[in-house]
């Protein structure tokens, strides 16, 4: 209700109103006193004016900030002071009260110190604009892809395959630890135990999300995903949501307007939705977060491919923390290199050697890259990575074996090339990533309610 308060005021001039929120902020003297309320719809609060002939004055006097109460009263425009508009109470109910000790008092708080309170951060400004714009992100994810006919395909988080075989998985056991099978030599026989083979918490949905769409042709999953990195950075969480589009009798250069159509498409949705939350992270978070947003959905994403990259980097006059030879893995403080310093916005890069990529994705002509694609932005890095699929039989079983992968473990991965295998071609975007992108925020664990990270899985 605040919010449409703020939004249209005038709809409200003089009007009796009720309002359930929280004290934020309260003052008063004998004769009168003044509130800030927050009721959770906005990240603003709205100023309460009580005076002496309330029934309850001298209780409400002396209420703790964060108490929850009930207002009645009639909504004032001031248009001489600091704030466009105040309610003049006729009414208070005590609806909650707090204790004196609350941790969140009104000062600025570090975003360190509000990570060890994960539970209440949320009814600070900071928190209440980036969890809103996620939410409203998200609702922009699903609408983009449901207004292209694209099926939401819910993939499975437990699974026994690993997606990029890169091993970081949490590895599922039944809890009684009494009774895990063992065999011979100690170890855990997980044909005994409760699934009767290994299986982990999904590390990508994409494997699923192919099966799907060879039969809808465009699908899309968004779900939580897990990853046993053991990097303690701003930018890696154990446990983090990704968006995943696979589209059928499709190629990479399909899969890159695909994607930059999504960035977009969500950019646009949330500066239109989310107006004042943007502004705030303008104003206190990121100062020209707003321009380098309108930049990005005026102009095209830059496009190159990892040889030219690497050629780049090499050239650089920079002293790089880890040097690049043509082979080796883009570092962060590479792509941001390439994304800040060379190309000044989000691009694309592509093609990169299959050696550090993973089983699936499509071998090139030159036999030494892979149809893949990474975006990276300007702040962040990598916030997509993708690829065309291996849709050749011979050449994907031979790349699973190559890459010492356990055949059996993808036979019906493997029989999708053998019923009507098609083209195709997909991408994994981290919404965390994207989120911080958006906001400014600068580490992950502030863009996610309750973060999870190496040593850390409080609350
Ligand atoms: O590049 P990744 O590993 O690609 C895949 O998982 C593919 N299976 C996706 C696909 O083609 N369907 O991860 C995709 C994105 C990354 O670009 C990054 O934004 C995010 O997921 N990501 C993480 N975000 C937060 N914490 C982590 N530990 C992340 N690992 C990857
Ligand atoms: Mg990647």
């Amino acid at each position: 209700l605040i919010k449409e308060i703020y939004r249209n005021k005038e709809n409200f001039k003089d009007q009796n109103i009720t309002i359930a929120g929280w004290i934020r902020t309260l003052r008063a003297s004998n004769a009168f006193g003044f509130i800030e309320l927050n009721d959770g719809s906005f990240f603003k609060n709205i100023q309460v004016v009580f005076e002496e002939d309330l029934e309850n004055f001298k209780e409400i006097s002396k209420l703790t900030i964060s108490s929850s109460i009930i207002i009645e009263g009639k909504l004032k425009l001031t248009p001489d002071a600091k704030q466009p508009f105040e309610i003049k109470a006729t009414k208070i109910m005590v609806e909650g009260l707090s204790d004196r000790e609350y941790p969140l008092q009104k000062k600025r708080h570090s975003l360190e110190f509000l990570r060890t309170i994960a539970h209440l951060r949320p009814r600070s400004n900071t928190f209440s604009a980036v969890f809103r714009v996620r939410s409203i992100a998200a609702y922009a994810i699903h609408k983009f892809f449901q207004e292209r006919g694209f099926v939401y395909a819910h993939t499975p988080i437990i699974t026994g395959s690993d997606c990029e075989g890169a091993g970081e998985m949490f590895r599922l056991t039944t809890l009684d630890l009494d009774h895990i099978p063992r065999n011979d030599e100690g170890q855990i026989d997980f044909k005994e135990d409760f699934f009767g083979k290994e299986t982990n918490l999904t590390v990508s949905g994409q494997l699923a999300a192919e099966a799907y769409a060879l039969a809808f042709r465009n699908v899309y999953t968004f779900g939580p995903t897990f990853r046993a990195e053991n990097s303690n950075t701003a930018r890696h969480a154990a446990e983090f949501w990704m968006i995943e589009p696979e589209i059928a009798f499709a190629e990479l250069e399909d899969n890159m307007q695909l994607a930059e159509d999504m960035i977009k498409y969500v950019i646009n949705y949330v500066l239109e939705h989310a107006p004042e939350e943007m502004a705030f992270f303008n104003q206190f978070i990121d100062k020209g977060v707003l321009e380098r947003l309108e930049n990005i959905v005026s102009a095209n994403f830059g496009r190159i491919t990892y040889t030219d990259a690497v050629e780049i980097l090499k050239k650089a006059n920079v002293k790089f923390e880890y040097p690049v030879e043509w082979g080796c893995d883009l570092q962060t403080e590479h792509e941001r290199y390439l994304t800040e310093k060379v190309l000044k916005k989000p691009v694309f890069v592509t093609d990169y050697p299959k050696g550090i990529k993973a089983f699936y994705m499509r071998i090139n002509e030159d036999d030494k890259t892979v149809a893949a694609m990474d975006l990276l932005v300007p702040g962040v890095g990598e916030i997509i990575g993708g690829s065309q699929r291996e849709e050749r039989l011979d050449v994907l079983e031979k790349r699973i074996e190559e890459m010492g992968l356990n055949k059996e473990d993808y036979w019906w991965y493997l029989e999708l090339r053998k019923y009507g295998g098609t083209k195709h071609a997909g991408f994994g975007l981290g919404f965390e990533r994207l989120i911080m992108y958006m906001t400014g925020m600068s580490n992950i664990r502030d863009v996610i309610a309750f973060p999870r990270t190496t040593k850390s899985a409080e609350f």
